[in-house]
């Protein structure tokens, strides 16, 4: 089957299996930051955005992707970059497996519309699906908040 998709903002046409997982697509397009830790729907680690929303990319299909725009980390350099020096800042880095996913999801909760006025329980909440938290709960929040409010002051 034949589909087309923005991927890290380049246009890209294919033709792939119709069993094909996104993951697995996006692993074959060298985006090598896309990890897979369970193929269950259970570890966060293929999470990348379809059109601005978080996805598990092991639990969709390619073709499903047909028109649709793809990021992975590896089209959020900068954002992940900036976000990263505050979970080092917190002693709250993740391994490089575990990492890409995590931060994908962050990056797509601070587009959230109400997200500065947030509870702490609706920023767990919101990275419930991410399951390693090696580094620690407490500092992955103080991470979040801090760069959450970081953004903000600089919207001032
Ligand atoms: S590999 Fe997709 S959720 Fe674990
Ligand atoms: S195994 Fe990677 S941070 Fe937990």
């Amino acid at each position: 089957m034949t589909i087309t998709v923005t991927l890290n903002g380049k246009r890209i046409t294919d033709d792939v299996a119709p069993d094909l997982l996104l993951y697995d697509w996006l692993r074959q397009k060298g985006c090598l930051s896309v990890k897979c830790g369970c193929e269950t729907t259970n570890c966060g680690l293929c999470t990348v955005h379809v059109d601005g929303k978080p996805t598990l990319s092991c639990a969709m299909l390619a073709v499903r992707a047909d028109k649709k725009t793809v990021t992975t980390l590896e089209g959020l350099q900068e954002e992940a970059i900036e976000f990263g020096g505050f979970m080092a800042d917190e002693g709250a880095e993740q391994c490089g497996f575990c990492n890409p996913g995590f931060i994908m999801n962050v990056l797509a909760m601070k587009e959230e519309p109400d997200v500065y006025t947030w509870t702490d329980r609706q920023i767990k909440e919101y990275l419930e699906g991410n399951l390693c938290r090696c580094t620690g709960y407490a500092g992955h929040l103080r991470a979040i908040r801090r760069y959450l409010a970081a953004r903000q002051e600089g919207m001032k």
